[in-house]
C-alpha cells in the first residue's frame, strides 16, 4: 500500500481528519456528539455537518392519507467542505434551499418552522440505503450557509405512519393518524439525521381538519395561526419525535400526569393508569429527578403494534392494557421508566438496543415491586424468562448476544426478547454480586453523567469497570465477566434464575388438572392474579386435547376475557389443541387488534397446527387494517400478499 494511503487509513481509523477546517465561521464547535462511533443505519456524518434544530410545518390530508411538510433545518458544519447528509424514505421532495441565519439567531430557541430567510435554491440528490433505510439525502451547502429547507410529501409507503378510517377507531367519528418512529421510521415523514446518536431541539407547526387535533411529543405553544403549535427545547434523537392527530380528549390524572385518548375510553384509561405519579416518585427516589416537565399518555385505537412507545413526555400505548383491574400497568412503568433508560441516555447505534430495553425492563421490575411487592415483580420476571427461553430457541446465535451485530439488516429484525430479558438479567446479576446500596448509585451515576447523551456498550463496560468493578463483590459472589454476557450466546452459567412462589402452586394445579385429578369443575383459582392465570395457560402441556380446553372456557370464559394478555394466550392454546369453537373469537381478535406481540403467535400457530390456509384467508381480509410493521412481519411469515383481484370488465 503506497505510505500516504496507508497514512490517510490511518487518520480515517482514528477518527482524524488529514486536513479540515474544523471549526465552522458560522458557530463555534461543539462536538456532535460523544461517541465516534459510525451507525450503520443511517446515512448522516455529524462530524462533518449535524443537525441542531428543525421546525417543522405540517398540513394532515386525510382525504390523500400523507402530509405536507416543510422542514426547516440549523446545521452546524464542522467540515466546511462537506454535503448535508440526510435521511429520508419514500418522501416526494419538490424543494431544497439554503439560506443564512441573521445576526439574532439562537439555534434552539429561535423558531423554525415558519422561519423566513433570504432562501436560494441548492443542488441536491439521494443514494438507496440498504435494508428498508430508504435514502439518504445530499444537500450541497456552500458558502456561509447554516439553514436548509426542503418542501416535501409524504407517500402511502410511508413506514413511521398509519392513517386509520374512522371504523377503525374506538368511537368511529373521526379518522386518525399516528407516527410510530423507533427504530428507523422517522425518516419515512420528515428529513432528518436518522440516528439515536445525534439529538436535536425542534418546533412544529400542523394544520389539521376541523374535528380532530394534534398531539406530539413535544410542549404545545401559542399559535396565531389558527394552527396547533409546538416545541421541544430538549434535545432528542429522531426516533423520539411523535405526532398524532385524532378526536381525543385529556383527563387529569396526577398534577404533572394525565391521559388523553377518544372519549369513550378516557374514564376507563384515567382509572387503569391512577399508579402513575406514585410511579414517578418512585424511580425519582432511584434515579433522579423527572427531567421532561409532564408524563402524559395517549392510547391509541388498537392497531398500534405495540404495547408501548416511550415518546418523551406523552407516552403512546395500546387500549389492550385496559384490562380493568390494573394488572397490565407493567407497561406504563416500562414506558415511563425510559424517561431515563433510553430518552434521557440514549443508545447510540441500535446494536445497543439493549442499554435502553434491558436497563428499562430492570427498572419496571423495581417499579412493580416498591408499589405492589416482591410477588408480583417475581411473576413478571418469570414470564419473561419464559419469553427468553422461546426467543433463545428460535434465535441464531448471533441474536442471543447483547451486543448485537446487525451488518447491515433493519434493526427491526433483530429487535427480540434478548435486549430486553437478558438485559434486564445481566443488571440484576450485577445488583445482587454488589448490592442495592452500591448498585442503585452507580446507575444514578449512569444516568447523571451522561444525560442527554448516546452512549455505546463499550462506553458501559468502562463504566462498570471504574465505578462498580473497583470494589470486590458481596462476600459469596463471583465477578461478573462482562465481556462474556455482552458477547456471547444463551446466558452465563451464573445466572440469576427468577422464581415465583406463586407460580409453584399454579403448577400444583396443572399437574392435578393434566392427571386428570382435577377437572375444570374443581380448579382452585381462587384469587388467581392475571399473571397466574397467563403463567397456567402457558403450562398447560402440548396435547392436552380440546375437551379439556372447552371444560376450563365452560367455567372460566377465557374466550371472552378483557385482559387481552390472557386472551390472547389462550386462543394460542386453542388453536395448538384444535379447540375450534374459539375460531370465531380468534377472528374476530385478529381482526380488531395489530399488536404484533399478540397476532404474530396466533398466526404462527395457525401455521404449526396446519391451518395455513385459514391463516392466509383471515391475513387477506384484515391485513389493510394493521399497520406496517405488522404487515411487514406477517407477510415474512405467510408469504407476500395475494394481489388483489382486478375487476371485470
Ligand atoms: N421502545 C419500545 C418499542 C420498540 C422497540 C419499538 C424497538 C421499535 C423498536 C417500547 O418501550 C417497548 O419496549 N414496548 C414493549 C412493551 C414492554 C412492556 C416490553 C411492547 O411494545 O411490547
Ligand atoms: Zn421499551
Amino acid at each position: 500500500m503506497p505510505l500516504r494511503l496507508a497514512f490517510l487509513l490511518l487518520f480515517v481509523a482514528l477518527g482524524c481528519r488529514p486536513t479540515a477546517p474544523v471549526t465552522s465561521p458560522v458557530r463555534a464547535r461543539t462536538p456532535a456528539s460523544d461517541v465516534a462511533t459510525i451507525d450503520e443505519h443511517s446515512h448522516a456524518r455529524p462530524d462533518d455537518v449535524v443537525v441542531r434544530h428543525f421546525g417543522l410545518l405540517l398540513d394532515v390530508d386525510f382525504a390523500t392519507r400523507t402530509l405536507g411538510g416543510v422542514i426547516t433545518i440549523a446545521v452546524q458544519r464542522h467540515d466546511l467542505r462537506e454535503l448535508l447528509r440526510l435521511d429520508t424514505s419514500a418522501l416526494d421532495i419538490s424543494k431544497v434551499e439554503v439560506g443564512r441565519s441573521p445576526a439574532a439567531f439562537a439555534i434552539g430557541t429561535t423558531r423554525l418552522a415558519d422561519f423566513e430567510a433570504d432562501w436560494h435554491p441548492t443542488t441536491w440528490s439521494t443514494t438507496p440505503l440498504g435494508d428498508g433505510l430508504g435514502a439518504g439525502l445530499d444537500v450541497a451547502l456552500g458558502g456561509d450557509v447554516d439553514l436548509v429547507r426542503i418542501t416535501y410529501r409524504t407517500t402511502a409507503s410511508a413506514s413511521g405512519l398509519q392513517w386509520l378510517g374512522p371504523e377503525q377507531t374506538g368511537d368511529g367519528k373521526a379518522p386518525f393518524l399516528y407516527s410510530q418512529s423507533q427504530a428507523v421510521h422517522a425518516r419515512s415523514w420528515f428529513p432528518c439525521q436518522d440516528s439515536p446518536g445525534i439529538r436535536t431541539t425542534y418546533d412544529a407547526i400542523v394544520k389539521t381538519p376541523v374535528g380532530v387535533r394534534a398531539l406530539m411529543s413535544a410542549d404545545p405553544i401559542p399559535s396565531t395561526t389558527g394552527a396547533q403549535a409546538f416545541e421541544m427545547r430538549l434535545p432528542v434523537p429522531a426516533y423520539l419525535v411523535a405526532i398524532a392527530v385524532g378526536h381525543l380528549e385529556f383527563a387529569a390524572i396526577g398534577p404533572r400526569t394525565g391521559v388523553w385518548a377518544e372519549p369513550s375510553m378516557l374514564a376507563r384509561a384515567t382509572a387503569e393508569f391512577a399508579d402513575i405519579e406514585r410511579m414517578l416518585a418512585v424511580i425519582e427516589a432511584l434515579y433522579g429527578p423527572y427531567r421532561w416537565g409532564r408524563y402524559d399518555v395517549l392510547v391509541l385505537p388498537p392497531a398500534f403494534p405495540f404495547g408501548g412507545m416511550e415518546n418523551p413526555k406523552l407516552t403512546f400505548a395500546t387500549p389492550t392494557i385496559i384490562a380493568g383491574d390494573r394488572s397490565l400497568v407493567s407497561l406504563i412503568a416500562h414506558e415511563l421508566a425510559h424517561s431515563w433508560s433510553g430518552n434521557l441516555v440514549t443508545n447510540a447505534t441500535w446494536a445497543d438496543l439493549w442499554l435502553n430495553e434491558g436497563f428499562t425492563v430492570y427498572i419496571e421490575r423495581r417499579i412493580i415491586e416498591a408499589l405492589f411487592g416482591r410477588e408480583r415483580a417475581d411473576m413478571d420476571a418469570v414470564l419473561g424468562q419464559q419469553d427468553l427461553d422461546e426467543a433463545f430457541a428460535e434465535l441464531g446465535d448471533d441474536d442471543e448476544r447483547l451486543r448485537l451485530q446487525l451488518g447491515g439488516r433493519n434493526p427491526d429484525d433483530a429487535l427480540s426478547d434478548v435486549q430486553y430479558e437478558k438485559g434486564a438479567l445481566l443488571l440484576l446479576a450485577l445488583e445482587q454480586a454488589y448490592g442495592r446500596e452500591r448498585f442503585d448509585p452507580f446507575v444514578l451515576a449512569w444516568f447523571e453523567q451522561h444525560a442527554f447523551g448516546s452512549v455505546t456498550t463499550k462506553q458501559f463496560e468502562a463504566f462498570a469497570a471504574k465505578h462498580l468493578f473497583d470494589t470486590a463483590p458481596l462476600p459469596g459472589h463471583t465477578p461478573i465477566d462482562l465481556g462474556v454476557w455482552l458477547d456471547r450466546p444463551a446466558l452465563p452459567k451464573d445466572t440469576p434464575v427468577p422464581h415465583a412462589a406463586a407460580f409453584d402452586r399454579v403448577d400444583a394445579v396443572v399437574a392435578q388438572f393434566v392427571a386428570g385429578k382435577l377437572v375444570a369443575k374443581t380448579l382452585e383459582t381462587k384469587d388467581w392474579a392475571p399473571q397466574q392465570w397467563l403463567h397456567f395457560l402457558r403450562a398447560l402441556p402440548k396435547g392436552i386435547g380440546a375437551a379439556k380446553l372447552k371444560a376450563l372456557d365452560g367455567r372460566f370464559a377465557l374466550t371472552t376475557s378483557g385482559n387481552a394478555e390472557i386472551r390472547a394466550q389462550w386462543l394460542e392454546v386453542c388453536v395448538r389443541e384444535g379447540h375450534r369453537s374459539t375460531d370465531a373469537s380468534l377472528d374476530e381478535f385478529l381482526r380488531t387488534i395489530g399488536r404484533r406481540k399478540f397476532v404474530m403467535p396466533l398466526y404462527k400457530a395457525l401455521l404449526a397446527a396446519d391451518r395455513g390456509d385459514d391463516a392466509r384467508r383471515i391475513y387477506a381480509r384484515v391485513r389493510a387494517g394493521y399497520h406496517p410493521i405488522t404487515q411487514a412481519s406477517i407477510d415474512e411469515l405467510l408469504g407476500p400478499p395475494a394481489p388483489p383481484p382486478t375487476a371485470a370488465p
